[in-house]
């Protein structure tokens, strides 16, 4: 039976909470958390490139290097981007990377036939990326075109990116471009939703195009091998994932992807900030529809990989709502509120309990578009909820996943109900446990008492990232209004430890 326990609030009236329990089993330690999981996603859309990531290299009003801004760099370096997939999404199948290389004066334009039409100058190409990727820090994740592209295509690119010095006309071009070394790329995507934008395909029809591309893009030694990943399903289509996993040859593959946005209704997005609770619980529901998703692609993938040799890459994820008004309707520009901090938080802890099978996730996108980590407006930025719930997080990083049984209290609106509090900890290299903690309810803190099994700790120490209004954001005008704070609320008992979850909020608990 659940515990009763009494709060007082601020005004002193007294509620009534079942507690909620979670288990943490902190000797049972096994799968490593993929830092990979933690990935961002840039597509040449919108403003995530041009006015994002790239002013330009003659741009002489916002700090930047070779183009890249400064600022960016410097808050995704904080966040600890593990890896970053270019150029799309939808753009990548009308990608011809030929056009992104040379002097900037000769390459072409085209029309960004996806994302408003808008011209394309390819001032941001292949060296361009993969030089910020070094940047960064960050494993950079190339989407071919194989929707529009051609096999040879694929395989050149292949070459020029990461093929030793003199084995080929690519190579040759790659130095005569201004690079002396090869970068060595090793995530190489083979389209984009090719069952959409990149080529409405069906599964059976891809899986044989899949193996014609990938049959020619070679390893540059026999030591570092090229990593493929499948363009997967589309949320709950699991028969594109039972084909994939029948038809593709074992050794021509590594992960297949997923996408899955959090959005209310497809005709009726619904706004970023001005947004009911009904539709925040929509929104909810959507995002935590992950989990049901993950565990059945997985266990189709099981059936053919019982030994998960093969990944799931959730190469795309995150809230989608209509763009601010007065903006580009195809440039998918939108706020971050507590609301998608909410769904970064529980999604992340999915992810973080599925790390036996997922070993990427891209969240879509990272600067500029759609669920983004950070907005600029000229040489201002703002670092957004969902940016600090990824940095609060980044503890987990390559950290080995200890699970946990948790007991919730349900978040009910209506007649429907959603499991209130979300959890996931791991151990660190220096053996330093962290256990994040979000409770989605919009209205009730979650008292959680946590018995630990396994381990027995010193201290505790915390973050929490809250507002008093689940619409709240970061503005240019008001950047730091929501910003982790310290939490001192968790109370450590032996083997016990207690604490509680304000509405909407994520907590990450340190404990030694
Ligand atoms: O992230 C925006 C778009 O959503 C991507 O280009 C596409 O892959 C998906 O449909």
């Amino acid at each position: 039976m659940k515990k009763l326990l009494l709060l007082v609030g601020a005004t002193g009236t007294h509620f009534l909470f079942a507690q909620n329990n979670i288990v943490l089993n902190a000797g049972n330690g096994k799968d490593v958390i993929d830092k990979n999981i933690y990935g961002h996603f840039a597509e040449h859309l919108g403003h995530c490139i041009y006015g994002g990531f790239y002013v330009g290299d003659t741009n002489k009003t916002i700090p930047n290097k070779d183009g890249v801004r400064l600022d960016v760099i410097d808050a995704l370096k904080k966040l600890k981007v593990p890896v970053l997939r270019w150029p799309g999404g939808c753009f990548a199948d009308t990608y011809h990377w030929r056009d992104g290389v040379g002097p900037k004066k000769e390459r072409p334009s085209m029309l960004n036939i996806w994302w408003g039409n808008v011209k394309e100058d390819n001032s941001f190409g292949t060296n361009e990326f993969l030089n910020m990727c070094e940047q960064l820090g960050a494993e950079p994740y190339l989407s071919g075109n194989v929707g529009s592209g051609t096999p040879q295509e694929l395989a050149d690119w292949v070459k020029y990116t990461s093929h030793p010095n003199g084995s080929s006309p690519m190579t040759d071009l790659r130095q005569q471009y201004g690079r002396p070394n090869p970068w060595k790329v090793r995530l190489w995507g083979l389209g984009n939703e090719a069952w959409g934008c990149g080529g409405n395909m069906k599964v059976e029809h891809y899986a044989n195009v899949y193996r014609q591309y990938a049959t020619f893009m070679t390893n540059w030694n026999n030591s570092d091998r090229i990593y493929r990943i499948a363009s997967g399903a589309s949320d709950d289509d699991y028969h594109w994932t039972e084909v994939l996993m029948k038809e593709l040859p074992a050794n021509m593959f590594d992960a297949l992807g997923l996408h899955h946005y959090s959005v209310i209704d497809w005709n009726k997005k619904s706004s970023a900030t001005n947004f009911s609770e009904e539709e925040y619980f929509i929104t909810m529901k959507k995002a935590l529809l992950m989990e049901e998703l993950i565990t059945k692609h997985s266990a189709i993938m099981d059936k053919y990989d019982p030994q998960k040799k093969k990944a799931l890459a959730v190469d795309e994820w995150g809230g989608w709502y209509d763009v601010e008004p007065g903006t580009n309707g195809a440039f998918l520009f939108q706020q971050n509120t507590m609301r998608d901090a909410m769904i970064a938080g529980a999604t992340l802890n999915i992810f973080n309990n599925h790390c036996d099978r997922v070993k990427m996730a891209n969240l879509a996108q990272a600067i500029n578009v759609l669920q983004a980590v950070i907005l600029t407006r000229e040489d201002k930025i703002i670092l957004t909820p969902t940016y600090h719930v990824m940095e609060m997080y980044n503890v987990h990083q390559d950290a080995t996943l200890l699970p946990l049984q948790v007991t919730s209290n349900k978040y009910t609106v209506g007649k429907e109900s959603l499991t209130a509090v979300s959890a996931s900890a791991s151990k660190d290299k220096n053996g330093v446990t962290h256990i994040s903690l979000v409770n989605i309810d919009a209205k009730n803190p979650q008292p959680v008492s946590i018995d630990i099994n396994g381990a027995s700790y010193k201290s505790v120490t915390g973050r929490i990232l809250t507002s008093d209004k689940l619409q709240n954001y970061n503005s240019f005008d008001n950047p730091g209004k929501i910003v982790p704070k310290t939490y001192s609320g968790a109370q450590l008992n032996g083997p016990k430890l207690s604490v509680t979850i304000p509405p909407f909020s994520v907590v990450v608990l340190e404990l030694k």
